[in-house]
């Protein structure tokens, strides 16, 4: 067969994970991996796959931006009324999973997400380009629009509306703060022999590492 999705096939061989260099803590091993996505020079070196679990038992998948992590979790914004965030208030249970193509690595977490504080929303919000500010105020986010040109309207009338003062944050606008129990890091090797280290918190609150087979 010549379709090139039954016959690509790239071996993994750019690095390797072993214990002995696995960082004592996910948070620095996800620290190091990240700075590398970044310095490779990888677009939206940020971005992850989020999966909720909606009513109907469907998990739901979409990117969304990473804006910061500490060892309190892994932040991101959005709108509190879109489906991720109906999601969010019927499980908090969410899997996160970062792709880093050309460094050939995955990394996947897993655990809850909590509102952040309204001060940790504003201030992010703050920071954002006034377009983003204006669009969060249109875009009523995963509702259906009849049409592109109900949207440009509403971009139109909310750019007079907050002409010559700062735009506010929408009530309906804010982020998450994902607390990690789970962190896998998955780094391709030669002839699908790749390196999966985990990192799990125990009953004691600390973090163990073991290594699962590819
Ligand atoms: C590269 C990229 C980055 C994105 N970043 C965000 C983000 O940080 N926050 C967000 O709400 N949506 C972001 N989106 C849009 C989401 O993927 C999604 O379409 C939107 O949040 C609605 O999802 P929902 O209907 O499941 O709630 C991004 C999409 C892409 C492709």
């Amino acid at each position: 067969m010549s379709d090139p999705l039954y016959n690509s096939r790239k071996q993994y061989q750019r690095s390797i994970l072993l214990e002995s260099d696995a960082a004592g803590n996910p948070f620095d091993q996800f620290r190091v991996w990240l700075d590398e996505a970044e310095a490779d020079g990888i677009p939206d070196f940020n971005a992850f796959t989020l999966s909720t679990i909606g009513p109907s038992g469907y998990p739901h998948s979409r990117i969304v931006l990473l804006r910061t992590f500490d060892r309190d979790g892994l932040v991101f914004f959005t709108n509190y009324e879109s489906r991720k965030a109906s999601e969010l208030a019927h499980s908090d249970k969410v899997c996160m999973n970062f792709f880093w193509n050309s460094l050939e690595r995955q990394v996947r977490i897993y655990g809850v997400a909590r509102k952040v504080a309204d001060s940790e929303s504003e201030a992010y919000f703050r920071s954002r380009p006034r377009e983003n500010q204006i669009a969060a105020w249109a875009s009523p986010q995963s509702r259906e629009v009849r049409t592109r040109e109900e949207l440009d309207e509403a971009v139109a009338r909310v750019t007079k509306e907050f002409e010559g003062t700062d735009v506010p944050r929408p009530p309906y606008w804010g982020g998450y703060r994902i607390i990690p129990h789970y962190f896998e890091f998955w780094q391709g090797r030669p002839s699908r022999l790749h390196d999966r280290l985990v990192y799990k918190v125990d009953s004691d609150f600390e973090w163990f590492l073991f290594r699962l087979a590819p």
